[in-house]
């Protein structure tokens, strides 16, 4: 398979590279502010700002056959430190970062992935969401920006889905849930682990992996977590 890591040079997109290149995939991976170390030399590593629309195009365009695109790209707002709480925490900058970094990324991607999926015989386009994006799952309330942004993209997937059932029918899109994961984004968060089931990044990569190795054409339009079982929008 050509494998395409969209901001291999984060914990979890690191993991996945080295999960698929381990598996005998021909892997590119990007990188925005972080040139990733220590990455596997099959890796062929390709700079990209994944929220411009010009570096997206330009770098899909060096690309000629993708069968599975997972974007890794993320980022967790904190005014003083911690994602807002409170309404009276909410800052309009936060919002606007998240819904850059969270939501954008996934829209460049596909519109410039479009046709190179479609030349594939059976193919997955997926970004890694979050738990908290699902409006339905949503019961502790706070993070309104983070939230807000996962469940934008969460949108994004499900509606680009239903295009491409016509358009790209033998790609499989779907929003994925890395679980709480040992990484830069999650560390004020998560403390020792020991209040979370926290996982290491190569356990993450490992699980989904094994999700969206069974991901076929008629399961697109889903939201699925590293466990394998469903999430409601
Ligand atoms: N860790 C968890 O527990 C957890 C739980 C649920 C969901 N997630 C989601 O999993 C995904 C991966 O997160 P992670 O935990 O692996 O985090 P991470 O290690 O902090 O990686 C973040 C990635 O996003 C890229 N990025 C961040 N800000 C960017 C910006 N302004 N412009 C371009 N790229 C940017 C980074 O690229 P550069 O450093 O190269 O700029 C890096 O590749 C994210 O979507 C996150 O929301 C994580």
């Amino acid at each position: 398979m050509d494998v395409l890591i969209v901001g291999a040079s984060g914990g979890i997109g690191q993991a996945l590279a080295e999960n698929y290149a381990d598996a005998g995939h021909q892997v590119r991976g990007t990188y925005y502010k972080t040139t990733p170390q220590g990455l596997s030399e099959q890796i062929e590593l390709l700079p990209m700002d994944p929220t411009s629309e010009t570096n997206v195009q330009t770098t899909l365009s060096k690309i000629h056959s993708l069968d599975l695109v997972i974007n890794c790209v993320g980022f967790l707002s904190s005014e003083d430190g911690l994602p807002e709480k409170t309404i009276r925490k909410f800052e309009p900058h936060g919002l606007e970062e998240s819904i850059s970094i969270n939501t954008l990324p996934t829209l460049l991607i596909a519109k410039y992935a479009q046709k190179l999926l479609r030349k594939s015989q059976q193919s997955v386009f997926a970004s890694i969401s979050a738990k908290v994006g699902s409006i339905g799952d949503n019961q502790l309330g706070g993070w309104y920006s983070y939230r807000i942004s996962k469940a934008a993209l969460n949108m994004a997937l499900k509606t680009l889905s239903i295009e491409w059932s016509k358009s790209v029918p033998n790609c499989c899109v779907a929003a994925l849930h890395p679980g709480t994961v040992s990484t830069k984004l999650s560390a004020p968060f998560v403390g020792d682990g020991k209040k979370h089931s926290l996982l290491s990044t190569s356990q993450s990569a490992a699980c989904i992996s094994k999700v969206v190795n069974n991901l076929r054409p008629f399961d697109t339009g889903r939201f699925w977590s590293w466990d394998g079982e469903e999430i409601c929008w």
